[in-house]
């Protein structure tokens, strides 16, 4: 899309979903395969660009599939290889690509290469998992499930030892010192491109190596093996396979996943990751809100380093985990709790279980508030699926299962998700009058012209129409007004082919605050530019040499391109 294949990504609309949740095409109360590929046409209604599907392989489903015991099939709860592959078929045929996640830091403890690693110290799997008889090494590694687990360390009295895990005890991590299982890695990656994947969304990757003396994160020996991964990716495949890492690290580090700008100390630098998610960002949206204040916002991105021109960010306001506040201080930490997480029950480990819709309470205002910043920054959004109507969550369910109900696509028997008697469900839909699928659904939303889902589809047309977003370089203004956040998004002439459709300089405006707000600008580079706000094509005043006076109501924005005299650029 308006970038060279190979970097689609840069401007695509990623859309996460569990197919789990989705849709449940054979009344068994699980989403499915079939149920997914049946609401392919609604994703592309939306402007979806790219799916990211959280696991579906064989798991016993202790971390909703993160815990994976074949790397090589599809979970019978969800269907078949035949019907992954009829997906992905169906997905190109409408000019959408797939993503999956894979998890290569760890197993579940029920995968076969582990059982066998456990069975015996002679067994040619012993070493494919991190065994030791001291429980106290790697002190430095910091426990990730802060509520459920006490150590990285677990004893197997199989085994006789204590395996390694980073995440819970049920998740022995692999052992990336041994070839093999760096080969068998690799070998999982072909196995999925082989068959038409268009990549991988890489679970937990700063984790996969150990060393003593350090906190066993972002060590050099990760990086080496990324690069090696992703060279193999580009010698066999070409360049349009993408890989987007998860990486919860600060933005110094996160870089350091996209490979070329220099890895680690003592590694080369060559490419790692075409993405990466934007985690410290993600808080200091909800942050910036809540506190009416810019400055959060203004901050984080003047800390992050530039990336690689063929890398892109992985823009999100909320996802499948704890909306994590790993990658916060500990003030910021309180201050989070306290604004959003006032119930205990919506803690969980370092982070708050809930949906966008209801942190914000509901408000229409922020949500679009929030998504237009999100849309209009230096990366690649993407949306949670539900969140397009603002699905509520239920705290009520563990761990974070509270934000993974079945999607609520109408008003009949369980929201239209699954014809299976409700108790069969995988959970429960939500119930509450605010939020319950009667009240808060696709069908309901599709027909309102005025619903969030329309709103959330002209955003998504907008962006398409304005590669800008994804490809243009970002300045901050500086009002005295620290309620509003301004941004210039610039795309120079000499950067982009002469067809590139769109705007080549828009201006953002978003008050970030309750009440409303006046702004003025000092835009003195561009008087006589003509300012189009661009949800409505409305010409406002041209700028002039005098500061630029704006008023904003309650959580108000504009995009403004602007237009230079004449329309010409230079
Ligand atoms: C990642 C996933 C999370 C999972 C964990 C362990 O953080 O996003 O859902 O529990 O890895 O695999
Ligand atoms: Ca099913």
């Amino acid at each position: 899309m308006n970038a060279p294949d190979s970097l689609w990504f840069k401007n695509a609309v990623f859309y996460e979903l569990p197919v789990r949740a989705f849709y449940d095409w054979n009344g068994d109360g699980i989403g499915d395969l079939r149920g997914l590929i049946d609401k392919l046409d609604y994703l592309q209604w939306l402007g979806v660009d790219c799916l990211w599907l959280l696991p579906f392989y064989p798991s016993p489903l202790r971390d909703d599939g993160y815990d994976i015991a074949d790397f090589r099939s599809v979970d019978p709860d969800y269907g078949t290889l035949e019907d992954f592959r009829e997906l992905l078929d169906e997905a190109h045929s409408r000019g959408m690509r797939v993503l999956a996640d894979l998890v290569f830091n760890h197993t579940s403890d029920q995968h076969p290469w582990f059982q066998q690693s456990r069975s015996s110290p002679a067994s040619p799997f012993r070493d494919w998992y991190v065994w030791s008889d001291d429980p106290r090494r790697f002190p430095d590694a910091r426990v990730i499930f802060t509520d459920s687990e006490v150590s990285n360390w677990t004893w197997d009295p199989a085994a006789n030892a204590y395996f390694w895990h980073r995440f819970y005890s049920h998740q022995p991590d692999l052992n990336f010192d041994n070839s093999a299982v760096r080969q068998a890695v690799m070998d999982v990656v072909f196995y999925w491109l082989d068959l038409g994947l268009d990549g991988f969304r890489c679970d937990a990757v700063p984790y996969l190596f150990e060393r003593d003396g350090t906190n066993c994160e972002n060590l050099p020996e990760t990086h080496a093996f990324l690069q090696a991964l992703r060279r193999e990716v580009d010698a066999r495949y070409g360049g349009a396979r993408v890989l987007l890492a998860e990486a919860n690290q600060w933005p110094s580090d996160v870089v350091r996943y996209f490979g070329q700008t220099g890895a680690a100390p003592g590694v080369a630098a060559a490419p790692e990751f075409h993405m990466a998610f934007h985690f410290p960002l993600m808080p200091r949206l909800f942050m910036a809100v809540r506190q009416e204040a810019r400055r959060p916002i203004v901050d984080i991105l003047t800390q992050t380093p530039a990336i690689p021109d063929n890398c892109q960010w992985g823009l999100f306001l909320r996802n499948h985990d704890e909306l994590t506040l790993e990658m916060c201080t500990d003030e910021e930490r309180d201050y989070m709790y306290y604004e959003y997480a006032r119930d205990p029950r919506m803690k969980l480990n370092i982070g708050i279980r809930r949906r966008l819709a209801p942190i914000v309470e509901n408000s229409r205002r922020e949500i679009e508030l929030m998504n237009v910043v999100l849309f209009s920054m230096p990366g690649a959004p993407i949306v949670y699926y539900g969140d397009e109507i603002g699905m509520g969550d239920n705290i009520y369910l563990s761990d974070r299962n509270g934000v993974r109900t079945p999607m609520q696509w109408n008003v009949d028997r369980n929201g239209g998700f699954s014809k299976a008697p409700p108790e069969r469900l995988y959970a429960p839909l939500i119930q509450n009058p605010i939020y319950s699928f009667q009240a808060v659904n696709i069908e309901r939303q599709f027909q309102d012209p005025n619903s969030l889902l329309n709103w959330m589809r002209t955003l998504i047309q907008l962006r398409h129409r304005n590669p800008i977003f994804g490809l243009g370089a970002i300045a901050f203004l500086a009002p005295a007004n620290e309620r509003v956040l301004v941004y210039l998004r610039r795309l120079p002439k000499s950067a982009a082919p002469a067809d590139l459709p769109g705007a080549r300089c828009v201006l953002v405006a978003a008050n970030l605050s309750r009440s409303s707000q006046a702004v003025e600008l000092d835009l003195s580079n561009f008087a006589g530019w003509t300012p189009h706000e661009m949800f409505g094509e409305v010409a406002f005043p041209a700028v002039t040499t005098t500061p630029y006076q704006l008023t904003l109501g309650p959580y108000g924005y504009f995009w403004f391109r602007l237009d230079p005299p004449g329309g010409q650029f230079e």
